[in-house]
């Protein structure tokens, strides 16, 4: 039995490693720009929307950007991440991620997914694994990125469940900050010292373990 009636869950990062494809088309992007870009600051990315993202890394450019450029290159570094995420497949599932989905299926909960990429529909489609879920936010909907816990709210209102009833999963600091901040109980995927805000840390969905939450 688990005391949870709900559990949300964040795509990249959680279900399948995007991180990768947003590295690499960041990059591209960056150093169009003549900015440094690596691994390192790829990782204060993660959580975070797009037009946030670009801030951050225009931020240690030399030149100031209009409103206009900076929608351009957001749109231009979305397009190298949609080739890069054309050609994904069921084999891009994180290990445990498939068997956590059917183990909170098989239990009666309900199972909602909160991702801030505008394109977590088409890369659900190509993992294949859509129709595991109740209910997927539509990034495009959501006024406030992670940390505020607007996203990982309207998953919880959208399944009908109460935010205290919800297990919320994610891999990044921002994202269990959103986690908390909605009043849920945060599973962080990674590192118990840098996701100090989680209430349980496991190194990956193999470790999903719904009873002992
Ligand atoms: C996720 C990723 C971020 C990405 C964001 C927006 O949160 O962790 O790295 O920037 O989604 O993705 P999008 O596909 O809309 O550009
Ligand atoms: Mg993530």
């Amino acid at each position: 039995m688990s005391r949870f009636k709900a559990v949300i869950f964040d795509l990249d990062g959680v279900i399948t490693d995007t991180a990768h494809y947003h590295y690499l088309a960041w990059k591209r992007l960056a150093e169009s720009q003549g900015v440094h870009f690596d691994h390192a600051f790829n990782e204060n990315l993660k959580g975070i929307d797009r037009l946030g993202s670009l801030d951050l890394i225009l931020a240690s450019s030399k030149r100031a950007y209009t409103r206009e450029e900076k929608l351009a290159l957001a749109d231009e570094k979305n397009l190298h991440y949609q080739e890069l995420i054309a050609t994904m497949s069921a084999a891009d599932l994180l290990p445990g991620a498939v068997r956590a989905l059917d183990t909170v299926r098989a239990r009666g909960l309900r199972i909602g997914l909160a991702s801030v990429s505008k394109n977590a529909f088409t890369v659900l489609g190509r993992l294949g694994i859509t129709d595991k879920f109740d209910y997927v936010v539509d990034a495009a909907t959501i006024a406030r990125g992670k940390p505020d816990p607007e996203i990982f709210l309207k998953a919880a209102r959208e399944l009908g469940v109460a935010p205290e009833d919800c297990l919320g999963v994610e891999d990044a600091v921002a994202g269990v900050a959103s986690i908390k901040s909605a009043g849920m109980f945060a599973l962080g995927i990674g590192h118990p010292f840098v996701l100090t805000q989680a209430d349980v840390v496991i190194t990956s969905l193999s470790d999903f373990n719904l009873e002992s939450y």
